[in-house]
């Protein structure tokens, strides 16, 4: 059953501060952490690398994400998945976001993601992928709210940092499924609740109908974060005056893309050749580092088109690097390609050195496998 709307003075206040323009870089809270802008960076599976992240931050996200980790990886100490667990200085506010399907398991990732230093443990409860959402986790947990509060009530317990929450409207077409579990996932212990409101089934297609963030923001006493299609500074404002959301998120218009961001605050334009050549080597030089050359070199294909598309190189330029050997070559070819770009990326590397990273107190070293 959905709940009933908030009390009057709620409904009042909504109103009000529905018809005002949201100020997108105040500050806001997630119970004890303070957010510095109303932006955030998604978490997307194989993007939100730390590069991304750090990215993020740096041109304004008020808090970023790392991409889900599994608590069944976590619970076997698998090496690949601890290393979604390196947090650096400069990323916080950051949530780690664990999926899964077990309440017990799931409180020892959380464990495991608060002593890696996160600010916040955030929940998967809106993968659409089946390899996740057959073994139960994800966004099936919407189809049974009891596991899903028990999900968020053992993490909750488990963590003394606040636990969020991202969901989908529902599994099908049409549902309107988070408004019933939302304000359960609020009993149960959730500081704050991320609807992307398209169904698992629709993935990412059709529009995410934010007539549910709304009412999503009527029926919870803690904020709102409104994520899917958000993509300029006057769709973040839209969404923000017509559902009440603390916050917006931002994802797929930010891959390769960090100026999206900067836009979305209202500052900056479209980047020169020079910064977009710059942002992604440091972008390449920073994802060898945390992946590894082998790993890195097919990771960063699918980044070469997201950063030189959108008309700023000709297309033909992005398959010539994609065909390249190794990433050596493909720095040299985009050097060519804009000569400056070397004093800018001078600048960004002095202005924003990677000193330390949070040396992990776990079982295994993490750091081998690149
Ligand atoms: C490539 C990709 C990977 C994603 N991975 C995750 C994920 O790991 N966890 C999650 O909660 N959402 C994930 N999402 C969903 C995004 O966080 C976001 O909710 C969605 O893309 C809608 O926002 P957008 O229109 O701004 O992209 C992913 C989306 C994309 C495109």
């Amino acid at each position: 059953m959905v709940a009933a709307p908030g009390d009057g003075v709620k409904r009042y206040e909504l109103h009000f501060s529905r018809s005002m323009q949201v100020n997108l870089r105040s500050d806001w809270w997630i119970g004890s952490v303070r957010i510095p802008t109303r932006v955030v960076l998604a978490p997307m599976a194989g993007v939100s690398v730390q590069a991304f992240r750090r990215q993020g931050r740096r041109y304004g996200a008020g808090l970023v994400c790392s991409e889900m980790v599994s608590c069944a990886g976590l619970e076997h100490r698998n090496e690949r998945t601890l290393g979604y667990l390196r947090i650096a200085s400069d990323e916080h506010p950051l949530a780690v976001q664990i999926f899964g399907s077990d309440p017990s398991t799931m409180a020892e990732a959380a464990r495991m993601v608060e002593a890696a230093g996160a600010d916040l443990v955030d929940i998967n409860f809106g993968c659409p992928v089946r390899k996740v959402t057959k073994t139960g986790a994800g966004a099936t947990c919407l189809d049974d709210p009891e596991r899903a509060a028990a999900i968020v009530r053992a993490v909750a317990d488990a963590v003394t940092v606040p636990v969020s929450v991202k969901m989908r409207r529902g599994l099908e077409n049409g549902s309107r499924t988070c408004l019933d579990v939302g304000p359960l996932l609020v009993d149960a212990g959730a500081a704050t609740l991320t609807l992307h409101p398209r169904s698992a089934k629709q993935m990412y297609t059709g529009e995410a109908d934010h007539s549910l963030t709304a009412d999503l923001v009527e029926l919870v006493d803690v904020p709102v974060i409104a994520s899917g299609d958000v993509t300029s500074r006057a769709r973040a404002q839209t969404v923000l005056a017509t559902t009440g959301a603390a916050a917006v998120m931002i994802g797929r218009a930010a891959q390769g893309n960090p100026w999206a961001i900067r836009e979305i605050l209202g500052e900056g334009g479209e980047p020169t050749r020079e910064e977009v050549v710059a942002e992604l080597i440091l972008f390449m030089r920073e994802t060898v580092r945390e992946l590894g050359e082998r790993r890195a070199t097919s990771f960063l294909k699918k980044f070469y088109g997201w950063y030189l598309g959108r008309g700023r190189f000709p297309r033909v330029f992005k398959q010539e690097l994609i065909e390249l050997e190794g990433l050596d070559e493909v720095e040299t070819r985009l050097v060519e390609a804009a000569p400056g770009a070397k004093f800018v990326l001078t600048r960004l590397e002095q202005a924003h050195p990677l000193l330390d990273e949070v040396d992990l107190d776990l079982p295994i070293s993490i750091y081998g496998g690149g």
